[in-house]
């Protein structure tokens, strides 16, 4: 029997309920699901990537078939490497449509064998995305019920240890709105 094993990709800068609401459907759909955190580079992240995965292992620790990664360079790659011919997708509204349909298109030009599977996430969170989330937190608003109890307590510290908190909440090195689950 082949294994189903599944990527699901992303920044995760920081993981919201949105995330791991996918992350959870995944798990039951899925043999293995890899959570496997990229750079994105339109996007300059708040969290390292060493913060990012400690947030998602922490978070997904009740899920016994859910691993986290990271990789640099090309998904499609990085998926044929460990052996996985599904990326998981969050889909939360019409607007993240065309972003996720121009790259599930161009993943299947550059690898054929690996297929891009959609999944909605609950209606609950189809207004979150961890921009919005860091800008709450940035303007000293709350987070809770937003994100996973490990994600609250790193934004916190970062945010008052460091250039993310209200008085710069504007600058260049606060955070920006981006596309997706982002
Ligand atoms: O959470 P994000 O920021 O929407 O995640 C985007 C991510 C990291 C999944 C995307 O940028 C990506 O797949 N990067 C890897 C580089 C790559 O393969 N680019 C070609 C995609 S068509």
């Amino acid at each position: 029997m082949t294994v189903k094993k599944a990527i699901y990709p992303g920044s995760f800068d920081p993981v919201t309920n949105g995330h791991l609401d996918v992350i959870q459907r995944a798990a039951i759909l899925f043999d293995e699901v890899i959570v496997a955190v990229s750079t994105n580079i339109g996007k300059s992240p708040m969290f390292t990537t060493e913060e990012r995965i400690e947030m998602l292992r922490e978070a997904c620790r009740h899920l016994p078939n859910v691993t986290v990664d990271h990789f640099d360079g090309l998904l499609v790659r990085y998926a044929a490497g460990r052996n996985a011919n599904v990326i998981v997708k969050g889909l939360r509204a019409l607007s993240d449509f065309e972003f996720e349909f121009e790259m599930a298109l161009m993943n299947r030009r550059l690898n054929e064998g690996i297929e891009t599977v959609f999944m909605m996430t609950n209606a609950e969170y189809s207004y979150l995305s961890s921009s919005i989330v860091k800008e709450i937190v940035s303007f000293g608003g709350s987070v809770e019920g937003l994100v996973p109890k490990i994600a609250e307590e790193y934004l916190k510290r970062k945010v008052s240890s460091s250039q993310y908190g209200v008085k710069a909440a504007g600058s260049h090195n606060g955070p920006s709105r981006g596309r997706g689950f982002e």
